[in-house]
């Protein structure tokens, strides 16, 4: 396949939605039309139950799964399209933060009775940042919701998104009657269970079209009538510049669980989702047609065979042809480096590949080479941007718990967070190491897997810490001074940044104010 025309039908996105949603069950259906699985429950949930916390076999059993799941490959209507997973639990919304960088739009689900919840706003937040393009699905139209006007505000206001109905339910729960698709000008009769025939699918290109009464019955159809011409009075038209641009987002109604309202859907994005956009790196803007490779690591994922220390890093293609065979530059480590078996995850099994181009993602098998956020090109320093380690949330003390193993530990702790699992900071009065999460799951799961995998054991303890901030400063002096006087509270991060330690954020306060020389961040790219 000639390259161009491989960009030009790759479509890669990401499914995001708060737990329980129905991201799951909508990434199945998707996959059932694509062909790529061929009955329901094949894709199993990807999310650790909150019940799970302790169960450490569970994180194992799930760790298993979402390799298997991270990246989905299926075709339809002449269109690789590729799903990028994301973590259900937010205790690893940092992952989703990360493999948000490597997708080229969105799918956003929300619960029809639940509306706009915490982890879906902190997810489109980072979309938006970034002007990802985003097609609202909301879903279990079957069950009793909010109606769907003041959803829509609700998802206007707390979403920060300017939406465009591009499908609208008639009714809801039990007088659930289907949805009007005004994107293709159909009514669409709901059947439960995914039992929706040809006859079911209606075109009406005129509103007042009796068969409207007949399908929906009378009053409904009124109903239905009145609200679109609202709708069509409220929201603004459908516009496709403005929703590539991330300033318009598409709304579909339907039921993720009965496989209703997913075609269209399906159908509207293949029409409208873009193909492999460009990327920054610090040293100029990479478009996906250029001849030359280029891409970056978003995702790392370790063997789950302790006797297989082997782990899987995750590469988005931003540009050129990946050819097996072929050494490629790790601009990091400025040294040459080439893949025997790269694979790719078409119709859910693992394949090795010869090529692949931008737009897909490709496993890699790694010894150790790299950490999230490493770019691999044909031979130019490019450093991709966009793959940002955020504050952590929690901090805690890492400890040895085991002295005869402290080559162990620490060979484990750099591994863990070369993959992004958390943060290492160093503080520079005594050398303690403070590992920064963004949940607690993770401090079990660091303490599980130190000690199966790498034979190490640690304690955490608590420390008292609001936020990890980088430090930066053109003056020298300046850093100087900032330095001396805070010296207990400066750590260094994995990379060797110079990294405050806020204990509040009155101290963080009075850290900037006595120091208005220096910039803090709360992300390590600024
Ligand atoms: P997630 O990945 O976003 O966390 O959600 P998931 O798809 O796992 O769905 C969460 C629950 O919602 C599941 O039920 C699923 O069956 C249900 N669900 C998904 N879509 C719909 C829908 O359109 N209508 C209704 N009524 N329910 C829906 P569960 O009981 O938690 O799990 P399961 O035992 O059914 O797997």
């Amino acid at each position: 396949m000639s390259a161009s025309k491989a960009i030009n039908n790759r479509r890669t996105f990401g499914i995001i939605s708060h737990p329980d949603a129905g991201k799951t069950t909508l990434t199945e259906k998707l996959l059932l039309f694509g062909g790529a699985i061929q009955v329901a429950g094949a894709v199993k949930s990807n999310k650790i139950k909150r019940t799970a916390t302790s169960d450490f076999m569970e994180i194992e059993r799930q760790r298993g799964i979402s390799v298997a799941t991270s990246v989905m490959a299926f075709e339809y209507r002449d269109l690789q399209i590729n799903i990028l997973d994301t973590p259900g639990h937010q205790d690893f919304a940092e992952d989703t933060y990360r493999t948000l960088t490597a997708v080229d739009s969105v799918i956003v689900v929300i619960d029809v009775a639940k509306g706009v919840e915490s982890q879906t706003e902190k997810l489109v937040n980072v979309c938006r940042m970034r002007n990802t393009p985003i097609i609202v699905f909301i879903n279990k139209l079957d069950r009793e919701g909010q109606d769907a006007i003041d959803l829509l505000d609700e998802v206007e206001q707390k979403l920060g998104l300017n939406v465009c109905p591009l499908s609208w339910p008639v009714g809801m729960g039990q007088r659930f009657k289907g949805v009007f698709n005004m994107f293709e000008e159909k009514l669409v009769l709901f059947q439960p269970h995914g039992k929706q025939t040809e006859a079911d699918i209606i075109e009406i290109t005129d509103l007042s079209d009796e068969r409207l009464d007949k399908n929906v019955g009378k009053a409904a159809a009124d109903e239905l009538r009145s609200e679109l011409e609202m709708v069509t009075e409220v929201y603004p038209a459908f516009d496709k510049e403005a929703y590539l641009k991330g300033q318009l987002s598409p709304v579909f109604f339907g039921s993720a669980i009965n496989n209703f309202g997913v075609k269209e859907l399906l159908d509207c994005f293949v029409e409208i989702a873009p193909g492999p956009l460009a990327r920054s790196a610090e040293e100029r803007e990479v478009r996906p047609e250029e001849d030359v490779f280029s891409g970056f690591i978003f995702k790392i994922h370790a063997n789950m065979d302790p006797k297989h220390r082997d782990r899987i890093a995750f590469l988005r293609i931003c540009s050129g042809t990946f050819n097996r065979n072929t050494n490629y530059l790790h601009v990091r480590q400025n040294r040459k480096i080439k893949f025997a078996n790269p694979t790719s995850f078409m119709a859910s099994k693992k394949t090795v590949i010869d090529e692949a181009y931008p737009g897909d993602v490709i496993g890699l098998y790694d010894s150790g080479n790299f950490k999230i956020g490493d770019t691999l090109t044909d031979g130019e320093a490019l450093h991709f941007k966009g793959i940002p380690s955020f504050s952590p949330e929690l901090f805690r003390y890492v400890e040895n718990a085991d002295p005869l193993k402290s080559k162990q530990l620490n060979k484990g702790l750099d591994q863990l967070m070369d993959e992004g699992l958390a943060q290492l900071f160093t503080m520079e009065l005594n050398g303690r190491k403070i590992i920064g999460t963004v949940g607690a799951l993770q401090f079990d799961v660091i303490q599980y897997r130190l000690l199966h995998e790498y034979g190490a054991s640690c304690t955490f303890e608590p420390v008292n810490l609001y936020k990890a901030c980088w430090v930066s400063t053109s003056d020298k002096e300046a850093l100087k001074a900032f330095v001396s006087r805070r010296k207990k509270d400066l750590a260094k991060d994995k990379n060797g940044n110079l990294v405050y330690m806020a204990e509040s954020a009155w101290a963080l306060k009075m850290a900037q104010e006595n120091h208005p020389e220096i910039q803090f961040h709360f992300t390590d790219e600024w």
